[in-house]
């Protein structure tokens, strides 16, 4: 299979258009097998309930080209698995969960030639959504529903790659999550665009979300969860019941245990912590995990002091023994990945 004429290494984390996508349908109560098609375009309604009441969803994963040449993906079944409660939380039915994970594989075998190279620096990004597509006027969920995945390549999320990006603590809430359980919803992310734009143009590249009822304790950021190494080599990752459970994060916790015999604490992290670790990075699909340099608290900078100019030393034996997991480098925990082609 010949590769497209794309300059692999020069992507940024942008939407390119790819050949096939997946999609269902669900009415009268069941989900249709679904299908490849050609079509980008969505036709719905004017009054379909995702424009009306924004009842959409959507998940994020990547697939990758192993050394050997393989197509494979990392932990399918958890976006499945999470995708499923974001829809209960939403009054979606959800995709099941199987088929799913069957789904992701063809649409990336199907698009097999805009999956990047092995060592190229891209990959390529899977997004399955969902949404409500007939119409409604009243406030109530609809009865019909489209379960898409587009793939796109994808280079580095923040602009600087791996150099340490810095962040400042938000005065606003990350709006629906918090209190409203581990949610992927459009709506959430809506609500926090004023907010990474208002980052931006201060000089940030992200925010630090507290928690809303005591701002005391780190949440997450806009599209990441944070991982922190204290000066001993402990990993510390906030525990919370409204961040967003991380795929990556969840993973790296076995990482940091079991492939590097790094002690791992999962517990709110106070706010005044901060200025005690040594190293700060954000870790998703998206982010892999991208180091932070500094965090501004209302003009107070907090910086971590192994990670300045580059990733610091745990935070990069982190990355890079899960994207050795990622790209079959190391051998991965059973059942972290899953081969396509
Ligand atoms: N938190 C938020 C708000 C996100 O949007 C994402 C991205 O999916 C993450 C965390 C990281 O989750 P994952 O590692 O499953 O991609
Ligand atoms: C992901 O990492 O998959 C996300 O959905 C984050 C988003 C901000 C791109």
């Amino acid at each position: 299979m010949e590769k497209k004429n794309i300059d692999w290494g020069n992507l940024s984390f942008q939407y390119t258009r790819t050949d096939y996508r997946f999609v269902a349908h669900y009415k009268d109560g069941k989900w249709d097998d679904g299908e490849i098609i050609t079509d980008s375009d969505v036709v719905l309604s004017e009054c379909a309930c995702v424009f009306q009441y924004a009842q959409t969803c959507f998940e994020g994963l990547k697939a990758y080209t192993t050394e050997d040449g393989r197509i494979v993906c990392f932990r399918p079944d958890l976006n499945a698995e999470r995708m499923r409660d974001t829809c209960i939380r939403l009054h979606m039915p959800p995709f099941p969960e199987d088929k799913f994970v069957e789904a992701v594989k063809a649409v990336v075998k199907a698009n097999a030639a805009w999956v990047p190279p092995f060592g190229s620096g891209a990959t390529l990004y899977i997004r399955p959504f969902l949404m409500g597509t007939n119409p409604v006027i009243g406030v109530q969920p609809a009865t019909e529903y489209e379960f898409r995945i587009l793939v796109t390549p994808v280079g580095p999320y923040f602009k600087g790659g791996v150099k340490p990006i810095s962040i400042r603590v938000s005065d606003y809430d990350r709006a629906a999550p918090q209190g409203t359980g581990h949610i992927k919803a459009g709506l959430n992310y809506a609500m926090s665009l004023y907010n990474i734009m208002d980052a931006h143009a201060c000089g940030y590249d992200e925010n630090m979300y507290l928690d809303p009822k005591t701002r005391t304790t780190v949440e997450e950021t806009g599209g990441a969860n944070f991982i922190f190494i204290t000066k001993d080599g402990k990993l510390v990752t906030p525990k919370s019941e409204s961040i967003l459970p991380s795929i990556t994060r969840r993973s790296l916790m076995v990482v940091a245990e079991k492939y590097l015999n790094m002690p791992v604490e999962h517990r709110p992290v106070l706010l005044s912590e901060l200025e005690d670790f040594a190293e700060c990075g954000l870790c998703g699909t998206a982010a892999v995990i991208s180091p932070v340099g500094k965090v501004n608290d209302h003009g107070k900078e907090i910086a971590f002091p192994s990670g300045m100019n580059d990733m610091g030393p745990y935070t990069k034996k982190l990355y890079e023994t899960l994207t050795g997991i990622q790209m079959g480098r190391i051998e991965a925990p059973e059942g972290w990945i899953v081969e396509i082609c």
